[in-house]
């Protein structure tokens, strides 16, 4: 008896300390794995979340920011036309900063837009969408410890990548004036004392992003003025996001902050193919501004993505020349989309308001913020479980009612994500038809007991 409980005795420690070992070197060589620590707390994204529940629910999808409607056919037959060119180089390695064709005409379009020559090499630079041309910006000139003044709400990827960078983000946030009737996005405006308070010697730059998602604010000239007279006293960078900049609604107009005095020196402006041209798919995007600092932006790419899709440049670059020649004119496409859009619009400004919703009426882009605590009664947030009650409210519609929206509170810091849990942001460049179906559900919702 004793023999035996002093074996098995030995038998169990044995194997304890054998499987301790293998926890031991199991989670030694796991934790060798882990996320490294500068990319920690970035692993939420709305948009790999959303997608997902998109695929599983098959929502009618006002939630991702792109079109439903096919692309202009002078694009789309440009890449058809370089993909089966005779010249075999389009389907090949092009110039890492950008396709030659293709910052030829960019810099010919904004030299004429801001009224100064752009030398197409060293002052733009081709990226993949403007998400890459954000990245390389943060990447290439933040040093640990640099701070980054963010409006809020922010385009989400701009914290995580100021933090991967080792910058520190500083918010202020946009505020709707009153809260209890129909809004534009002119009413939502940044303190401008708070926003004086933030720059000090360690900030390197501001980011501001006019037209505005998801707001839909178009800053005014009085806005872009007080903050470039701060980027000058405290010797900022003001990284200008325009990816919206061709979809203004009358009687409003886009300025670009480069070309108020002395600022070009110190705007790197980000724009996107995507947005411009209807084709979100493509990923192309650009930067432009002053040779010394994008340079910092051509060290990062050329360790990164190093060169851009070549036909799909080529395709871009011959939409820009094509547009160039009918500029100003309403058939081009920078007219004619937010002429297509501004119906749109205000179709969905008003069928959001006929269940109930607050909608702020945007002056620009393609996004519209509404508060949704009228119908708090006819949503189960319980059976929701996130944080955040936007969240709540997005998914459990999405679930229960057909229609995805975005919730706005992921384009806040979690201390102020309670700024935006009363808010749901739809995408309204969606065909006619299935605005009426989006219009038909939530009506058919509203009216149900
Ligand atoms: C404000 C803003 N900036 C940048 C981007 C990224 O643009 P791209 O698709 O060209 O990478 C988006 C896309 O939705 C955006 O809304």
């Amino acid at each position: 008896m004793f023999v035996k409980i002093s074996l098995s005795t030995t038998i169990k420690a044995s194997i304890s300390l054998s499987s301790l070992r293998n926890i031991q070197s199991y989670s030694v060589v796991m934790s060798k794995f882990d996320l490294p620590d500068r990319l920690k707390g970035n692993d939420k994204s709305v948009w790999v979340e959303y997608i997902q529940l998109a695929l599983k629910y098959k929502p009618l999808n006002l939630g991702q920011g792109h079109p439903d409607f096919y692309a202009p056919e002078n694009v789309t037959k440009a890449l058809v036309d370089a993909a089966t060119s005779d010249n075999p180089l389009l389907n090949q390695y092009t110039r890492g900063f950008g396709h030659p064709r293709l910052v030829n005409v960019i810099a010919k379009l904004y030299s004429k837009l801001l009224d100064r020559t752009l030398d197409p090499n060293n002052e733009v630079i081709v990226t993949c969408g403007a998400y890459e041309a954000l990245y390389d910006v943060l990447q290439g000139h933040t040093n640990p410890g640099d701070e980054w003044i963010i409006i809020e709400p922010f385009f989400d990827c701009y914290v995580p990548m100021i933090r991967t960078a080792g910058g520190i983000p500083r918010y202020i946030a946009l505020k709707p004036k009153r809260t209890n009737e129909l809004l534009s996005s002119a009413d939502w405006i940044f303190d401008k004392q708070e926003l004086e308070s933030l720059f000090n010697e360690k900030t390197k730059g501001i980011i501001i992003n006019t037209p505005h998602n998801p707001i839909g604010k178009v800053f005014t000239l009085n806005e872009l003025e007080f903050i470039a007279n701060l980027a000058k006293k405290w010797n900022t960078l003001v990284v200008s996001d325009e990816v919206y900049e061709w979809l203004v609604y009358e009687p409003y107009k886009h300025i670009r902050i480069a070309t108020l005095p002395g600022m070009y020196e110190r705007t790197i402006t980000i724009g996107s193919a995507g947005k411009t041209f209807s084709v979100t798919g493509w990923k192309i995007g650009w930067a432009y501004g002053p040779a010394n600092l994008l340079y910092n932006l051509q060290v990062v790419h050329q360790n990164c993505t190093y060169t851009c899709n070549t036909p799909i440049q080529e395709a871009i670059a011959v939409g820009f020349e094509q547009e160039l020649e009918r500029f100003g004119q309403p058939d081009c496409y920078f007219v004619s989309l937010a002429k297509e859009l501004q119906p749109k619009r205000d179709y969905m400004a008003k069928f959001l308001s006929d269940i109930g919703m607050i909608p702020t009426i945007p002056e620009g882009g393609y996004f519209m913020i509404a508060t949704w605590t009228a119908l708090k009664d006819k949503v189960r947030l319980e059976e929701e479980t996130d944080e955040n009650k936007d969240y709540r409210f997005t998914k459990w519609m999405t679930k229960n009612v057909g229609i995805q929206g975005i919730p706005p509170s992921a384009f806040y810091v979690s201390e102020h994500k309670h700024l935006a849990e009363d808010y749901v942001r739809y995408c309204f460049i969606k065909k006619d038809e299935n605005l009426k179906k989006a219009a038909d559900i939530l009506m058919k919702w509203k009216s149900q007991q």
